[in-house]
């Protein structure tokens, strides 16, 4: 049986993204045979199909790290085909087969079942980003950040994992801070909860000071780089941070003295290979308590044909919001 996929093709150091149709009996041995009905565009992504080798190592490949749809058929003994189901991270897009086809083959284990009370395309409109956004937050309540704390904030405020966070602290009842390059998006900004806005190029500077006014008591940084270092000195006592992405720069360039002189609470997030049971219960929060009404109203819809522009914009740091790939 035939099906549509976009593949990168490595030719002379030169990596290029089309659509080819592709064969079931390509997908790898896997246990789980799945019809994609949604992905979502995440950075790692347009890292596999720009030929970044940490994520990807051979070529050509189907990206995609993340996917909701229907089993097809099983030979494990979790799920029955008919069920609807969620897949997201472990090799998933980096050397395995992605949602950046109509099928996926993967192992059991690597499967939630969509909770009720979330359609697959509200899934696939958190996506990987939300997964990770709302992992930060599990890790920030679980430290015992409180509204009542004060500010928080939130940096790639408009990329997918930011604006994720942004809606969930907002829903949450935190006071947010929305950290962006992106100006011209006050507005939306402003409707999804942010209470202020910081242009990120006030922060995107060496190390301003070691041990700066304490203004935040918490938050979820996506850049990394210069920006992190400074909002490290930038928090209150007990405050915590939970940093997952590095757009903005690799290396941590900060101070000891929030860590020793203000308890600070430095928190990794990896959502790929976060425990199948912690992604169960981010996505049960996102169909209860974490129900985000308006998750689709910021949403961009595209058809697999789309992806390869999708992917040159948000390699730019020009997307805004989520993207999400539909197929029939
Ligand atoms: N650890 C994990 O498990 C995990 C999971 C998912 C994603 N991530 C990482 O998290 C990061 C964000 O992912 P995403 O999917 O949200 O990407 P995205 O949609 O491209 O968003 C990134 C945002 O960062 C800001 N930005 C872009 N270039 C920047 C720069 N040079 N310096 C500072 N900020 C910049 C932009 O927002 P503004 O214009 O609003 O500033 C941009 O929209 C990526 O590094 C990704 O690899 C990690």
């Amino acid at each position: 049986m035939k099906y549509r996929a976009l593949e990168t093709t490595e030719n002379d150091k030169l990596f290029e993204n089309s659509i080819v149709e592709k064969d079931i009996s390509s997908l790898p041995e896997h246990d789980t045979l799945i019809k994609v009905k949604f992905s979502s565009l995440n950075y790692k992504d347009a890292l596999s199909a720009s030929g970044n080798k940490g994520v990807t190592r051979n070529y050509p490949h189907t990206p995609g790290i993340d996917a909701a749809g229907i089993i097809v058929e099983t030979t494990g003994n979790k799920f029955k085909s008919g069920d609807e189901v969620i897949v997201t991270g472990y090799d998933m897009g980096m050397n395995t087969c992605g949602g950046f086809g109509e099928y996926i083959k993967v192992p059991q284990e690597w499967i939630v079942k969509k909770p009720e009370n979330l359609s697959l395309s509200e899934s696939m409109a958190f996506g990987t980003a939300g997964l990770t956004a709302g992992l930060c937050l599990r890790k920030l309540l679980l430290h015992g950040l409180k509204p009542e704390d004060g500010e928080v904030f939130v940096s790639g405020v408009t990329g997918g994992v930011g604006i994720i966070s942004l809606m969930l602290f907002n829903k949450l009842g935190f006071e947010v801070t929305a950290i962006t390059g992106k100006l011209n998006q006050e507005g939306l900004l402003k409707d999804l909860g942010a209470k202020k806005i910081i242009d990120r190029n006030e922060l995107d500077l060496d190390l301003i000071s070691p041990l700066q006014k304490p203004i935040y008591s918490g938050g979820i940084d996506a850049v990394g780089g210069k920006i992190l270092s400074n909002l490290v000195c930038m928090t209150s006592q007990r405050a915590a941070i939970a940093c997952c992405g590095m757009v903005g720069g690799l290396s941590l360039d900060t101070s000891i003295f929030p860590f020793i002189l203000r308890g600070l609470s430095l928190f990794g997030i990896d959502s790929a290979e976060s425990l199948i049971d912690t992604k169960k219960e981010v996505w049960q929060n996102f169909a209860s308590s974490w129900k985000l009404e308006m998750i689709d109203d910021n949403i961009k819809n595209i058809s697999l044909d789309e992806l390869p522009t999708e992917i040159d914009k948000i390699l730019k740091g020009e997307q805004i919001g989520r993207v999400r790939i539909a197929y029939d």
